[in-house]
């Protein structure tokens, strides 16, 4: 089979179903047009407690499902969307358990997140979280059979360890073509833990999730590194005439290992803005210079 080429630069639905003053068709359309492929959401996202759910049509009373239904929503008003874009799906979070991988539970959970996109198939199907109770050689009939049956034409694992991969990865038939980690100058832990090691040994394309800490890159620091860290952004961001948001995702793009941010802003100039960190190359002393702020003492 083709590999399927998963472009750059990533939208995250995660937040969709958050207030906003944007509307979700102009979120989604500013990063399609900016040149973003990759469409990421979960079935999870939009979940709240059961007392605060939100009333979306199509998502569960407690917000399960949300931000799918509203993604579907937007692609049933405009179907020309649906092939322009690369669309990412995730299950195997079951509120309140919290995983479950089984067939039986990943089979119907893929069903109703088609059901709520309002298409026959996801591009890309993530397991979310590894279920600690997975049967591998079963998992990977669960999703080999998927992949046969039409309804997914790719697959993906989140937040596994390299040796959860490796474990998965031996029964597959249909290799993986992506992994999911919280990759940014905030959670830098899979530069040096194998993550992005398993991801080169075995072709995923790593995406990563949160890539600019969820914000925390921008809040007042808390700690000196986190002092360390902005400052050394900011000298970045002056020496290239870029944002800090800027700088935050080409530290991520210059990685040899191909990483994907998967951007997660709500407010469509600041999705143009991140999709702009692709003209900006990093040189190995940037580059560097960043990590080692993170890290707060020299490499050995
Ligand atoms: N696999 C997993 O377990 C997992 C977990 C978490 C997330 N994800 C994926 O990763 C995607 C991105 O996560 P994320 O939303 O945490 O990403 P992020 O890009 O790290 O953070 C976005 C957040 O930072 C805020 N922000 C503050 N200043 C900003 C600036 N200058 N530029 C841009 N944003 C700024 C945004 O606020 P505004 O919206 O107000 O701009 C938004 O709340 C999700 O949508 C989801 O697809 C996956």
């Amino acid at each position: 089979m083709k590999k399927l080429n998963l472009g750059r630069m990533a939208y995250g639905c995660w937040r969709l179903t958050e207030p906003n003053e944007s509307s979700v068709q102009h979120r989604i359309h500013t990063a399609l047009d900016m040149g973003f492929k990759l469409i990421d959401t979960a079935d999870i996202y939009g979940f709240t407690d059961p007392e605060r759910g939100v009333m979306i049509n199509g998502a569960d009373p407690d917000g399960f499902g949300g931000a799918e239904a509203l993604l579907g929503d937007c692609i049933a008003r405009d179907p020309a969307l649906r092939d322009r874009m690369i669309l990412a799906t995730k299950g195997g979070i079951r509120p309140p358990l919290p995983y479950d991988s089984s067939q039986h539970y990943l089979t119907q959970a893929l069903e109703a997140s088609l059901k709520r996109l309002r298409t026959n198939y996801v591009d890309l199907y993530q397991i979310h979280r590894p279920d600690l109770l997975t049967d591998y050689a079963a998992l990977a009939e669960t999703l080999d059979g998927f992949v046969i049956a039409g309804k997914v034409r790719a697959l993906g694992v989140s937040n596994f360890t390299p040796h959860q991969i490796r474990a998965l990865s031996a029964h597959l038939k249909t290799p993986l073509l992506s992994h999911q980690p919280e990759i940014s100058l905030w959670a830098t832990e899979s530069f040096e833990d194998g993550t992005l090691d398993i991801c080169a040994e075995l072709g995923l394309t790593p995406l990563a999730w949160s890539p600019l800490g969820s914000g925390a890159l921008f809040r007042t620091p808390d700690t000196k590194q986190m002092k360390a860290v902005q400052e050394a952004l900011d000298d970045c961001a002056v020496r290239h005439d870029a944002t800090l948001s800027q700088i935050a995702l080409a530290f991520l793009l210059a990685h040899p290992s191909g990483i994907i941010p998967i951007i997660g802003t709500q407010t469509p100039t600041r999705i143009k803005e991140a999709g702009s960190a692709l003209e900006i190359k990093l040189s190995r002393e940037d580059w560097y210079a960043l990590y080692i702020a993170r890290r707060g003492e020299p490499m050995p």
